[in-house]
């Protein structure tokens, strides 16, 4: 049955770098089998430029019926004054907890090829392979109450609040030792459970889920030690499964580590395995409409896409090898070039991407 995508653009580099995953797509549907239709709507500011939200209802709904959904990236400097609710991020997070997408996987993998562009050792980042699984819908980016008030004195606070219940911990842990199942067999649960009672709940319960995976080696650490990890010794990791807001940080913290966060791709999973899948890079409002911007996290974001919400995992495969040909042969976008490399542009990436894959 034919698969639907839905491909939302968004702001900044958005358009640019999914016309490349686009481009990926229509490929693969033309030579190599792929049986899907691809739709587009807007999100975030494109969404509010629209239809006066950053959610617009017609993509929601259109978000519900797909198999998938690509999305570029959402925010820019021209929608900063907007009111809170109407701002691009509202509709990322908005996909988010209407889709239910909790687990965000995030793999941080570094490329034989761009070892020099990391801004560690070789010898501290090379071979590095590691997944870092992020709660996506619960934590402090939804918790209630939220908000900034004021006080009988008259003076403002504002409010966050970092709430999990036992049953959002242990669907996201057993999603962690799933994983780690898959890959080396080793999770480490990140967490500040020497501070925080949602941690010392989040620990209990990862403990309790670790009897059902007994071949997994369960390790907990510390979030302020574990960002130290991550650039000091960053091999130790094989899967790391943490809350909300630790994996917002400590995904871009293993990003760099990687060379480039204009690599790495994500996925976005509710528990039927339908997903959203993206970049974890922003907007970059700085670069946009340059033509320069990185397209291979999105082209690997649809590589994940056709693994995880497609079951097309040869294919998948197939995106990822001509990724690393590409590699190969030399050509870097900016954010990843060194002296001895062809610089090349987004369309010219996408071009070559598409040109290496195998018949
Ligand atoms: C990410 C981003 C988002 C987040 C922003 C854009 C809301 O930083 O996907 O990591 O904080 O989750
Ligand atoms: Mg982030």
């Amino acid at each position: 049955m034919t698969k639907k995508i839905l491909v939302l653009p968004g702001d900044g580099i958005g358009p640019e770098i999914v016309a490349e995953a686009t481009k990926l797509l229509n490929a693969l549907r033309r030579d190599h089998g792929l049986d899907v239709e691809l739709e587009e709507a807007p999100v975030g500011g494109a969404g509010y430029d629209a239809a006066g939200v950053p959610l617009p209802d017609d993509t929601l709904e259109l978000a519900r019926e797909a198999d998938a959904v690509l999305l570029g990236a959402v925010g820019g400097p021209q929608y900063d004054t907007l009111d809170w609710e109407l701002r691009p991020e509202r509709g990322l997070l908005g996909l988010r907890a209407e889709l239910n997408l909790f687990a965000n996987l995030r793999p941080a993998i570094l490329y034989p090829q761009l070892a020099s562009a990391s801004a560690l050792k070789p010898e501290i980042v090379g071979g590095l392979d590691i997944m870092i699984l992020r709660e996506l819908t619960g934590g402090a980016y939804f918790g209630e109450p939220r908000g900034i008030r004021i006080r009988d004195d008259g003076v403002r606070e504002g409010v966050n609040t970092i709430v999990y219940n036992e049953h959002e911990i242990e669907r996201i842990a057993r999603s962690g030792f799933d994983i780690a199942m898959k890959r080396g067999k080793r999770l480490c649960s990140v967490d500040k459970a020497n501070v925080l009672e949602v941690s010392q709940l989040w620990r209990e319960v990862v403990v309790r889920v670790a009897a059902d995976f007994p071949q997994v080696e369960l390790s907990h650490m510390y979030v302020d030690n574990a960002a130290m990890q991550l650039v000091r010794a960053p091999k130790q990791f094989d899967v790391i499964v943490t809350e909300n807001m630790f994996g917002d940080i400590l995904s871009d913290a293993a990003a760099m580590l990687t060379g480039s966060i204009g690599m790495l791709p994500s996925a976005s999973l509710n528990s039927e395995g339908r997903g959203m899948y993206e970049p974890i890079h922003g907007s970059a409002p700085d670069i946009a409409g340059q033509g320069v911007a990185n397209p291979l996290a999105t082209l690997l974001s649809v590589s994940m896409m056709l693994r995880y919400s497609l079951k097309e995992g040869a294919l998948a495969e197939r995106v990822d090898v001509a990724v690393s040909r590409v590699l190969d042969r030399g050509l870097r976008t900016p954010d990843i070039w060194t002296e001895d490399c062809e610089k090349v542009g987004t369309v010219a990436m996408g071009d070559a991407v598409v040109a290496a894959l195998e018949p």
